[in-house]
């Protein structure tokens, strides 16, 4: 509530009650309220991590069915270290993000190298794995080891910038000086015995009662010292984001059709969808133009037979709209970076747009 500045210009945040006030509560809301999730049952570190990654950008109800399915194809942390890169990407497809994928595996085969195969407990070893950061890092060691580290992330921080009335401008003062009040909250003897639920209930708080938009302050345990509340400001905090425009893009696509398999082609960018396995496609929407593109730029002599509906897919700004053209080959596939396949083939991993098409061709 009171915020002044120290010297490192980090804000300088307090709890309007007692540390142990504010844990009581939350627990005691968290314990009658929290909601049956699969990592939940069992908070072996290797579930837990492969949880909290696959959480980082993406809602618990699209977890849910990857993570039953992952820990299936990979039991334990030594499978996943085993396991192909492609085959690691394809069970990822329609997650997104697939850096996350990557690092993931290359993780789990550090583990294996460096800590016999046990998720490290201490937070330096944890914070030099790849894809793991202080919010993951902090999230796996306090709810699979009980270790008193803090967490902030978007939905922590809305809640606090709520209940202390935050009205700055989310900045990294801000975001800093939360972290440290909650590093001083989990030091807390009400919170270090149960870190684990406490920051749970921190992440269900936000996923259930403080949400973004109409927060269901009559059901909030905390609602009595809720700054913003008292002042009727919980709508209005934080300050709307000003959104990043989404970007409109079109994409021709060429869909080749052999005895049930599909020609696709290898992704060579280092961006957007790099490794995987996409139908050819060129920028742009279809034209006159478009087989002189195909033939330009993968070396595909086609003929356009027929368009089918587009498919449009979302990724983080961009909006893509795929036009595609059922097309038949005139000359040769180029042997480099091409191949006839069946979606459902897992050494190749394949986008979930391009099963998107596929659905529709069916
Ligand atoms: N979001 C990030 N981690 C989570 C967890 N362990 N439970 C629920 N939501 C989360």
């Amino acid at each position: 509530m009171k915020q002044a500045h120290t010297r490192q210009d980090v804000v300088r945040l307090e709890l309007p009650i007692s540390v142990g006030e504010f844990a009581s509560k939350l627990l005691g809301w968290y314990r009658e309220n929290k909601r049956d999730l699969p990592w939940r049952d069992d908070p072996d570190p290797y579930r837990v991590w492969v949880s909290e990654v696959m959480l980082q950008q993406t809602q618990v109800k699209t977890v849910f069915p990857y993570f039953t399915k992952f820990l299936e194809t990979y039991p334990s942390l030594e499978a996943l270290a085993r396991a192909e890169e492609n085959q690691v990407l394809s069970n990822w497809s329609g997650l997104g993000y697939y850096n996350r994928a990557r690092n993931l595996r290359r993780a789990a085969q550090i583990v294996c190298e460096q800590h016999e195969g046990t998720f490290p407990r201490d937070y330096r070893d944890a914070l030099q794995l790849p894809g793991i950061g202080r919010y993951t890092a902090g999230a796996i060691l306090s709810i699979a080891y009980q270790k008193p580290l803090p967490i902030v992330d978007g939905n922590i921080q809305r809640l606090f910038t709520r209940y202390l009335k935050i009205e700055r401008e989310p900045n990294q003062e801000v975001t800093e000086g939360l972290w440290q009040l909650l590093s001083r909250m989990v030091e807390d003897p009400a919170v270090t015995e149960d870190v684990s639920d406490f920051n749970q209930a921190l992440m269900e708080m936000g996923a259930l009662i403080c949400i973004p938009r109409n927060p269901r302050c009559s059901s909030c345990p905390l609602a009595v010292s809720c700054v913003a509340l008292k002042q009727g400001l919980q709508t209005s905090l934080p300050p709307p984001r000003r959104r990043k425009g989404i970007r409109q893009l079109h994409y021709t696509v060429a869909i080749a059709v052999r005895g049930g398999r599909y020609l696709l082609r290898k992704n060579l960018s280092r961006r957007l969808l790099a490794g995987f396995w996409e139908f050819p496609r060129v920028l742009g929407r279809p034209s006159e133009q478009s087989p002189r593109n195909f033939r330009r730029l993968h070396k595909l002599d086609l003929k356009v037979e027929q368009e089918v509906e587009i498919v449009t897919h979302q990724i983080t700004f961009r909006r893509m709209h795929f036009h595609p053209l059922l097309v038949s080959l005139r000359g040769p596939v180029p042997k480099k970076n091409f191949t006839w396949a069946g979606l459902a083939n897992n050494n190749y991993p394949i986008p979930s747009y391009v099963k998107k098409i596929a659905e529709i061709l069916k």
